[in-house]
């Protein structure tokens, strides 16, 4: 039985609806429902509902606001040929939002109660998921602070759950090209890599903006230790192809984000001849590999960024191009699988995706 039902939240008329799917962006336009729970001490999860998507009132002395208690998570529906709306495995969002959870001491919300609020919250907003053209879908937003008035270091003792929707179409033009920074990192030994917390974004904007001005669209991250050691980039995990036939991705390591469409491309990986390998991999050995031929595609993957063909990288010492600068035919294979299962125009072989309606 649903946690959230939907109040009497006004609905968009289709026209409005259809208009904003002609060009939804990312981010421009929200479903008319937002999914929310909240938590107590007293009470756990409770104050499970569907209540417009729209501002929430808050004391300025919110927790989150001071000592940076956020987490979130990412993950799409797609339509179907046939009309029917899907979701990627949520369960693997799920999982990661309530390790997320526990790493920023708050209460991990149960994994039924996850997938409950994004099978709900898209079931009462089928109207906002658009047609694929163009690898339209919607995206889901679940997001967790702490919600108590707290000026004071500590967890804090009240917080607030929300899911977002809205209509995206993929995040990043392909290619890319990736800035190797010099002087700022992520994520550390004992760190939050690992988690999804706001706070790992806000660090990394400092060096996507140098990525920006150095004429790349992201930045590719090593470790902090040593700095010789690929981790991945700031929205998507790393991947490159050898020439014989390996799809290598460095290995987790709690710095590094346990992506979905990382798991997911390693999976398929069998059948498309390669074989998955997750190791350490050194930045020299990426770029004599590019250099040599011994590399001869690389790409970043995420929910949000799909598969990006990475054309190039670039650092203050090396600029490289890998192959001949266009997206190399083991990624584009790797896309049209994965995207093929989402869309629903591949066998679900794995049995990944999640009827909604
Ligand atoms: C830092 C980081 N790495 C990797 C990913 C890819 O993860 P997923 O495939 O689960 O979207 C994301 C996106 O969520 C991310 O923000």
């Amino acid at each position: 039985m649903a946690l959230f039902i939907a109040g009497n939240t006004p609905r968009t008329p289709h026209r409005e609806i259809a208009e904003a799917l002609k060009d939804p962006g990312f981010g421009r336009w929200f479903t008319d429902d937002m999914a929310r729970a909240d938590w107590s001490p007293e009470q756990g999860w409770h104050g499970f509902v569907l209540a417009p998507t729209g501002a929430i009132p808050m004391h300025p002395g919110l927790a989150a606001l001071h000592y940076g208690q956020e987490i979130f998570e990412g993950l799409k529906a797609y339509r179907h040929p046939d009309s029917s709306v899907w979701l990627f495995r949520p369960g693997m969002n799920a999982a990661r939002f309530a390790r997320s959870a526990t790493r920023m001491a708050m209460p991990p919300l149960p994994e039924e109660v996850f997938i409950d609020s994004v099978v709900e919250l898209v079931a009462h907003n089928l109207a906002w998921v658009p047609e694929p053209t163009g690898g339209a879908s919607m995206y889901l937003r679940p997001f967790m602070f702490g919600s108590e008035t707290l000026i004071g270091v500590r967890a804090a003792n009240a917080y607030t759950y929300i899911v977002l929707g809205m209509p995206v179409m993929p995040f990043y033009p392909d290619p890319l090209r990736l800035w190797i920074t010099p002087n700022y990192s992520r994520s550390m030994a004992g760190g939050t890599g690992e988690a999804k917390c706001g706070g790992n974004y806000a660090t990394a904007l400092i060096a996507e903006n140098q990525a920006h001005d150095m004429g790349c669209q992201q930045v590719l991250w090593l470790d902090s230790a040593t700095r010789s050691l690929v981790e991945e980039g700031g929205t998507m995990n790393f991947f490159a192809v050898t020439a014989d036939g390996e799809l290598l991705t460095p290995a987790l390591n709690g710095q590094i984000l346990a992506g979905v469409t990382r798991d997911s491309l390693l999976a398929l990986a069998p059948h498309h001849d390669l074989t998955p390998v997750e190791r350490e991999l050194t930045l020299d050995e990426l770029l004599d590999g590019i250099a040599s031929g011994r590399i001869t595609e690389t790409f970043a993957c995420g929910t949000a960024a799909v598969i990006s063909p990475v054309v190039g990288l670039r650092s203050p010492d090396v600029e490289i191009t890998v192959g001949d600068g266009t997206p190399g035919a083991t990624t584009r294979a790797l896309r049209e699988h994965l995207t093929g299962i989402q869309f629903g125009t591949r066998d679900d072989i794995f049995h990944w995706m999640h009827r909604v309606g």
